[in-house]
């Protein structure tokens, strides 16, 4: 396929003293722990695809499956007519050179379909997959990757830029590198805006371990007025997931995010410095917002998106079972997949599913068939 040659070609093109590392998603990884113990056997992990029972079967609004086989169609075609050329995805990532052993020693390499890779393809595939995915929903949107400059990556992709910000990048700073770059990017919007301000493009800052499988565009279309918009589930202490924020390409409404942006930041650098490695920009955000007079913290338990204006910004909170779906892990409750879900986040030891996905849609070329295939393996926990 000619949009994985190129990444392909990539992987192993780049200089090989460095080992590249992601950024992916903050795991949640002691949320569930409890009710993990009496289900030891699911901390196992695979290095092959496991498919259990899809959950959700039976409920009118959730995509059945028979194996692999989606009886729903979950990809709404119409919704590609909205544009999406004005939207450019966001997401950073990193490489380190501290392990450069990894790339020459072939006994840690992982399977994956017919590919083998060390741990550093291994990050360079996912990237890969990440935009491969974006380019079959969204084929008018661009991407550009936030990076080390020291970072040595080359873009040989038409819609795929990268962006170099200095910055501290070391691994138990790199979230709080995250939102400092996302600042940085939003201060050269508003410079390049200020000469052109009518031309607006949309941002959506994502993990990388994700998969768009709608457009996006109706966000932005449906929802005129907000400026920022984040995702939200039903779970006390962390309603908020930081691998995906949109916000509106107006000058203010990108001023608005980056000033909000900016009270996350000196939250999480006083209040949750200690967390920086893991969660603490998901706990700075929820305190930011939660913080706010009149906030009413129990809409996060219905799974319908909401505004709320907080200090004039106008936030939309967007449910995750929609914009970021992942299926709990361990025993938690779980009813199945929405059949319009947009965005599917493959958190945790989940990584190796999202490359299996991505070949399994090459062969099938049906979304709804590979959702399936993400419904029934999706609380396997895999090696990597
Ligand atoms: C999904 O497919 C099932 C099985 O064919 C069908 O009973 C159900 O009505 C479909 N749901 C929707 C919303 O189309
Ligand atoms: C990594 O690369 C940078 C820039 O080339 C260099 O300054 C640094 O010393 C290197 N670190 C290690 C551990 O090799
Ligand atoms: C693996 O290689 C075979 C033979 O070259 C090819 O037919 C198949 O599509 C490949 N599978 C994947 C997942 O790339
Ligand atoms: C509009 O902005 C985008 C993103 O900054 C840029 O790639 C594009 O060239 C701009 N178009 C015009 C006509 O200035
Ligand atoms: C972070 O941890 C250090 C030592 O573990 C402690 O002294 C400090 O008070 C902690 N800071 C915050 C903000 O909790």
């Amino acid at each position: 396929m000619k949009i994985v040659s190129g990444w392909h070609r990539l992987v192993f093109c780049l200089a090989s003293i460095f080992l590249l590392t992601h950024l992916f998603s903050v795991m949640e990884l002691h949320k569930n722990s409890k009710m993990e113990e009496p289900h030891k056997q699911l901390n196992k992990k695979f290095d092959h695809l496991v498919l259990g029972p899809a959950a959700g079967q039976g409920l009118s609004n959730r995509l059945q499956c028979q194996g692999t086989k989606a009886l729903n169609r979950t990809y709404s075609s119409s919704s590609r007519s909205a544009e999406d050329g004005s939207i450019t995805f966001i997401t950073v990532f990193t490489i380190y050179n501290s392990s450069l052993n990894d790339v020459e020693d072939k006994s840690t390499n992982t399977i994956v379909g017919n590919a083998s890779y060390n741990k550093f393809g291994r990050s360079m595939a996912l990237l890969n997959v990440f935009i491969n995915f974006i380019e079959v929903a969204m084929p008018q949107s661009n991407v550009i990757i936030l990076t080390d400059p020291v970072s040595d990556l080359s873009v040989p992709q038409n819609r795929v830029s990268l962006y170099h910000i200095q910055g501290e990048y070391s691994r138990d700073k790199l979230m709080l590198q995250r939102i400092r770059s996302y600042i940085t990017f939003l201060e050269t919007r508003l410079q390049k805006l200020s000469q052109n301000p009518r031309n607006i493009t949309h941002y959506i800052f994502t993990d990388s371990d994700i998969a768009v499988v709608d457009n996006l565009g109706q966000i932005f279309h449906d929802h005129p007025n907000f400026h920022l918009a984040l995702t939200f589930r039903n779970n006390k202490a962390q309603p908020l997931n930081s691998g995906f924020i949109a916000v509106r390409g107006t000058p203010e409404a990108i001023l608005r995010a980056k000033h909000f942006l900016q009270e996350v930041l000196k939250v999480y650098s006083t209040k949750y410095r200690n967390a920086s490695r893991m969660l603490g920009d998901q706990l700075a955000l929820a305190w930011v917002v939660k913080s706010k007079a009149h906030f009413d913290a129990s809409r996060f338990a219905k799974a319908l998106a909401f505004s709320e204006d907080i200090d004039g910004t106008s936030l939309l909170f967007l449910p995750c079972s929609l914009y970021n779906w992942t299926p709990p892990e361990g025993a938690g409750q779980f009813h199945g997949m929405p059949l319009d879900v947009k965005v599917v986040h493959f958190k945790g030891s989940r990584k190796r599913l999202m490359l299996e996905s991505w070949n399994f849609y090459s062969s099938s070329l049906d979304i709804s068939d590979m959702l399936c295939l993400i419904l029934g393996s999706g609380r396997t926990k895999y090696d990597f």
